[in-house]
C-alpha cells in the first residue's frame, strides 16, 4: 500500500485527507492518506525521516521545507514555495491548481487585466500562473505595502506583463481590472464577516476569484454574486492541486480519470 499525508500546524481542519481518500476509492487505488501535525521546531526530523511515498505541504511550511528537500522543480524553484513533495523532490501545484480552476469555469486569461489581493505565497503561485497565461496586466494590492512591491519586483524580473501596486485610493473611483483574485484569508472560517475590498464598484462585467474555500462561497463572493458578477471558489484550485500532486505521486495522469462531480459534492458536505 502506497502511503501518503498533508503536513501542516495546525492541520485538524485540513480537507486534503477526503480528496484523496475519494480519489483512492474511485479508481481503487491500494493507498492512504494521512494529516500529520507538523510543527516547525519538527520539519526537519520529519523531512530526514520521511518514508511516506509522497507529501502534500500546506502552512506554514510552504516556503521553510525547502532547505530540506534533495531539489526542486522549476516552478517551485522560480515561486520559491513548495506545496508537493515527491522522493526528495519539492513541487508546487498551487499554480497548477488555479490554471485548472479557471479552464474549468471557462476563463479564458488571455489579454485581460487582473487584480491580485494579498502578496504571499498564493498571490506568488497565481502570479506566475496568471504570467504563463499571456495575461495583459498585473495589480497588487497588499495590506503592507512593502510586500506588494516585492511582489511587483519579482514579477518585473522573469516577465514582461504591466505591474503595479494599487493604493487604497484605487477603490474610491473604479476598478478597470477584469479579474479580481482574492489572496488573503480574509472571509475565511471563523472569520467569515470579513471581505477583502468593498463591493461597491464591482459590476457584471467583473470576474471574482477567491482562494478560500472554507466557508466555499464566502460574504465577497456571495456580494459580488449579487452585484452580476462571475464567481469562483477557491474548492475547485484545491482539488485541482490535489489532484496535480496525486499525478506526480502516481506518476500518470490520475486527475484525467476520476470524476469532479462527486468530488465537489462530497467536500460541499464537509463545508460549512
Ligand atoms: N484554494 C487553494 O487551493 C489554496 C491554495 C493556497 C492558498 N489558499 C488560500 O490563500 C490564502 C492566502 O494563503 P497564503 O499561503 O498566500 O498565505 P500567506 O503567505 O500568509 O499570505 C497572506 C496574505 O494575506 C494578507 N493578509 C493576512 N491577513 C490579513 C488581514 N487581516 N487583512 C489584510 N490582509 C491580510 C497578508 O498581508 P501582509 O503581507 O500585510 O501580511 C498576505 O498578503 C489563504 O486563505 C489560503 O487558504 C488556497
Amino acid at each position: 500500500m502506497k502511503k501518503f499525508a498533508v503536513i501542516g500546524d495546525p492541520i485538524a481542519h485540513s480537507l486534503s485527507p477526503m480528496l484523496h481518500q475519494e480519489i483512492y476509492h474511485q479508481l481503487g487505488l491500494d493507498a492512504s492518506f494521512e494529516k500529520i501535525h507538523i510543527k516547525p521546531n519538527e520539519l526537519h526530523l520529519f523531512t530526514n525521516s520521511n518514508e511516506l511515498d509522497g507529501f502534500n505541504v500546506t502552512i506554514p511550511h510552504k516556503q521553510s521545507v525547502i532547505p530540506f528537500l534533495d531539489e526542486l522543480d522549476e516552478s517551485a524553484k522560480t515561486i520559491g514555495a513548495v506545496n508537493c513533495v515527491h522522493k526528495g523532490k519539492g513541487y508546487n501545484t498551487d499554480w497548477i491548481g488555479f490554471l485548472e480552476a479557471m479552464e474549468l469555469n471557462s476563463v479564458d486569461l488571455n489579454g485581460m487585466n487582473c487584480l491580485i489581493i494579498g502578496a504571499g505565497g498564493a498571490a506568488r503561485a497565481i502570479a506566475f500562473a496568471l504570467i504563463k497565461s499571456n495575461i495583459n496586466s498585473i495589480s497588487i494590492k497588499n495590506r503592507t505595502l512593502e510586500k506588494a512591491d516585492a511582489l511587483v519586483q519579482w514579477i518585473k524580473s522573469m516577465s514582461n506583463v504591466s505591474v503595479h501596486t494599487q493604493q487604497q485610493e484605487h477603490f474610491n473611483t473604479q476598478i478597470s481590472e477584469h479579474i479580481i483574485i482574492n489572496c488573503t484569508p480574509l472571509g475565511m472560517w471563523p472569520e467569515t464577516e470579513s471581505i477583502p475590498m468593498i463591493i461597491d464598484l464591482i459590476h457584471e462585467k467583473h470576474v471574482l476569484v477567491d482562494t478560500i474555500y472554507n466557508p466555499f462561497e464566502t460574504k465577497w463572493l456571495k456580494f459580488g454574486k449579487e452585484k452580476g458578477a462571475k464567481t469562483i471558489d477557491g474548492l475547485d484550485m484545491f482539488i485541482a492541486q490535489g489532484l496535480a500532486s496525486a499525478d506526480i505521486w502516481f506518476d500518470e495522469k490520475i486527475s484525467k480519470k476520476i470524476n469532479l462531480e462527486t468530488i465537489i459534492k462530497g467536500l460541499k458536505l464537509e463545508l460549512c
